[in-house]
């Protein structure tokens, strides 16, 4: 059958393929929630894209459809070429796209027709869920049957960080919508707000993260050409990261009455979060000593190193923002959104796209469509994502303060129109730069001139 044709690489065409498209759908539904803060009526109150609506259909469309298609796109590349044997099944390979994309096709129909769970990242409602269980069941098993077969003795950490972030993300997945409670997908009162963070953590933290690290971890040596420069603090970084992210959810309901003892250990794993944070990136940094230039010449690495320092921005962000001192001010509002994306596009949407561009002209044999339009887009996203950084941080320490002085939510509105529209403005540059990466990375899968011989 022609949609789950077998060819080289297959597999990651298709999810590199799949991101573009809902990286362009995904700014747009997030363009079009930023219209609606500005301008309520404008768009009429359509039942379908309302503001608590098209909300988690943006959040879930860039979270799995842009980010994690890329992602888990790399994945299929990193593993067989890190073991030297070809993936188990570029067949399977399809299905698990196929099967993830209707996750994400699906998730958006319902949503937009009203069907939601109400938990914040965990919004598709039961027969979604299955389809992501699915489809992540087949990409873990499909990868270990490669693994099984290995030519290459020797696990780079790459294949650690993949393999954590399959089994990780399945299991907080499956606890974090509460698949065995079909009907609701969710407990009942303040457990499930735990179990509801625990899971929106989660997804960040066990999902996102160790995906994009290992995706660092796999380009920045070889852009740089120097070797990691330490195994060991690479395997400090994974199994800190385990141990440590898996339980500081609660970080997020902090005014909640959960057990004062939760919040504690919450509290105190994200300061401890600096760990694995700095094993990676101390790890990742003193391999390129001296060596950016190299980077900075690869389209594909410099993606990859700007990931990294957004990384650094958002991990000093987070434990600092965990503090109740701190939370007074920064929760409930823009401030956490600017968080929300430093770290899912600064870092891990970043470092998606880096893996896209480095490995694209590998697996096509050809070089890309073209570099000067990725270059662009690097740009047009890196200048977004700071726009977004300093816009709703304005906009969040106001509300913060105002509210902190007794000033009520709505008289607050008024004060950050301002930045909603600069928001709104800044957006376009990202939304622009995902039209142009569709368009790139389309015709660097298929739109060749022949002739023209990998770089
Ligand atoms: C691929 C790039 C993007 C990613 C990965 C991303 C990710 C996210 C995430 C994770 C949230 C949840 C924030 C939270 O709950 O704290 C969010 C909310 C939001 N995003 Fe994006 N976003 C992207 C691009 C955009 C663009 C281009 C716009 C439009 C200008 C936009 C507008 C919004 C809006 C309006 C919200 C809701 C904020 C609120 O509830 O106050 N996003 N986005
Ligand atoms: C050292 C690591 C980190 C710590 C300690 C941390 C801490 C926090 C805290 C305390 C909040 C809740 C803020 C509030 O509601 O007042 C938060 C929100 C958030 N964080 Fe982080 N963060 C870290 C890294 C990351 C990374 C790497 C990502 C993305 C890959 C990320 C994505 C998010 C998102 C999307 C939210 C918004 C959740 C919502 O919708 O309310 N964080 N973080």
């Amino acid at each position: 059958m022609e949609l789950l044709r077998e060819e080289p690489h297959g597999t990651t065409k298709a999810f590199y393929l799949s991101s573009a498209v809902w990286m362009v759908f995904g700014t747009l539904a997030g363009f079009t929630g930023a219209v609606q803060l500005i301008a309520p009526e404008l768009l009429g109150n359509i039942p379908w894209i309302v503001f608590g609506r098209i909300r988690p259909i943006h959040t879930n469309a860039v979270i799995f459809g842009f980010v994690g298609s890329a992602l888990i796109g790399s994945a299929h590349y990193l593993v067989p070429t890190l073991v030297r044997t070809p993936l188990y099944s570029e067949r399977l390979g399809k299905i698990t796209v196929w099967l993830w994309n209707l996750a994400v096709v699906l998730g958006t129909l319902t949503l937009s027709l009203g069907f939601s769970q109400n938990r914040e990242y965990a919004e598709w409602i039961w027969p979604v869920d299955v389809i992501v269980m699915a489809s992540l069941g087949l990409g873990f098993y499909n990868l270990l049957q490669t693994v099984k077969r290995r030519e290459e003795e020797i696990l780079y950490v790459s294949v650690w960080y993949i393999f954590g972030a399959f089994v990780f993300t399945a299991f907080i997945y499956f606890f974090g919508n509460a698949m065995w409670n079909p009907f609701t997908g969710s407990i009942t009162g303040i457990p499930d707000g735990i179990l509801a963070w625990f899971y929106g953590h989660g997804v960040v933290g066990l999902f996102l993260t160790p995906f994009a690290v290992a995706i660092a971890y796999y380009i920045i040596p070889i852009t740089c050409r120097a070797p990691l420069y330490s195994h060991s603090l690479s395997l400090l970084g994974f199994w800190s990261l385990l141990m440590i992210y898996t339980h500081i959810g609660t970080h997020h309901i902090l005014q909640a009455p959960t057990p004062t003892w939760l919040k504690v250990i919450a509290i105190t794993g994200s300061i401890a979060m600096l760990v694995p944070v700095a094993a990676v990136l101390i790890n990742l940094w003193l391999t390129m000593r001296g060596r950016i230039p190299y980077i900075l010449g690869d389209t594909g690495g410099k993606f990859v190193l700007a990931g990294t320092v957004w990384y650094l921005l958002t991990c000093i962000q987070g434990p600092l923002q965990a503090l109740p001192v701190v939370q007074r001010i920064t929760h409930f509002n823009n401030w956490v959104v600017a968080h929300a994306h430093m770290g899912v596009l600064g870092f891990s949407g970043i470092i998606a796209l880096g893996g896209i561009y480095f490995i694209l002209p590998r697996i096509t044999g050809r070089p890309l469509h073209s570099k000067f339009l990725a270059d662009m887009q690097y740009w047009l996203v890196l200048l977004g994502m700071s726009g977004f950084f300093t816009v709703l941080t304005a906009a969040g320490l106001i509300q913060g303060h105002g509210w902190l002085n007794g000033e009520t939510v709505y008289r607050m509105l008024p004060e950050i129109h301002p930045y909603m529209v600069l928001r709104l403005s800044v957006g376009i540059l990202i939304v622009s730069g995902a039209f142009i990466g569709l368009y790139n990375i389309y015709m660097s899968l298929y739109g060749f001139k022949t002739g023209r011989k990998a770089s």
